[in-house]
């Protein structure tokens, strides 16, 4: 495995995606697990985000200590199931700015198409951490991120709660410059190019829709 890939191992992480992949877990639970899992992933692929000391006055003394310099975040979800993961990395950036890059998969190819996208403008500067809880072909990711560079981001997260391994290898091999963040490497992709074991459609579960 590239050293841009980090697969989650944390047992938080592991027993809530086992909870949402059971067919039983209902819409409201389902939304939740999303956002505290996002929440748990985004600790980890935020972990290197630089600091810089700054003075603070503590009730004791002047102290100089540490804090989140310059580079800003970008959220950037990929409708409609990424949605689902944007308030669990608000949670931990409450200021960071969202963009969004509305794709959908063709039944039939499963190939992506296009339908709104807008992202933080200027966006360069930004580190941007793209969010999809499912990175099934890939084809998905790849549009989205090959979107976001021809917009000018250079520093790109993904954040994705379940891949296949045939997904996973098509980002790499497009996108080899960018981190990728797993919450859990699947077995494989089915006729229909939905992942197993999976939790079927990501974007029907949360919003509740078939
Ligand atoms: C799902 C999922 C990803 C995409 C993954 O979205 O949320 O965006 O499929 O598949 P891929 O890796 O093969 O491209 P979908 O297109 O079903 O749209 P939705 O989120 O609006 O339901
Ligand atoms: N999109 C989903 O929501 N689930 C899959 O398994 C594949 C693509």
């Amino acid at each position: 495995m590239s050293n841009n890939v980090f697969i989650m191992n944390h047992p938080l992480i592991q027993h809530k995606i086992s909870m949402l992949r059971d067919q039983n877990t209902g819409t409201n639970e389902f939304r939740k697990l999303i956002e505290e899992i996002a929440t748990l992933m985004g600790y980890e692929a935020l972990r290197d985000l630089p600091l810089e000391d700054v003075e603070i006055t503590t009730p004791i003394e002047t102290c100089m200590t540490p804090m989140i310099a310059g580079k800003k975040l970008a959220i950037v979800p990929i409708l409609r199931a990424g949605l689902g993961m944007v308030n669990g990395i608000l949670s931990l950036v409450p200021t960071a700015k969202i963009g969004h890059i509305g794709l959908y998969r063709d039944e039939e190819t499963h190939e992506p198409h296009e339908y709104y996208c807008k992202l933080p403008d200027p966006i360069d500067q930004r580190l941007i951490v793209a969010l999809d809880p499912m990175l099934a072909t890939g084809g998905s990711a790849v549009s989205a991120v090959d979107f976001i560079k021809k917009h000018g981001g250079k520093n790109i997260k993904f954040m994705c709660i379940i891949a296949a391994p045939e997904g996973l290898k098509r980002l790499q091999d497009a996108h080899p410059d960018i981190q990728i963040y797993v919450g859990h490497l699947d077995r494989q992709l089915n006729e229909n190019a939905y992942i197993c074991p999976g939790l079927g459609d990501a974007g029907d579960r949360i919003f509740g829709t078939k």
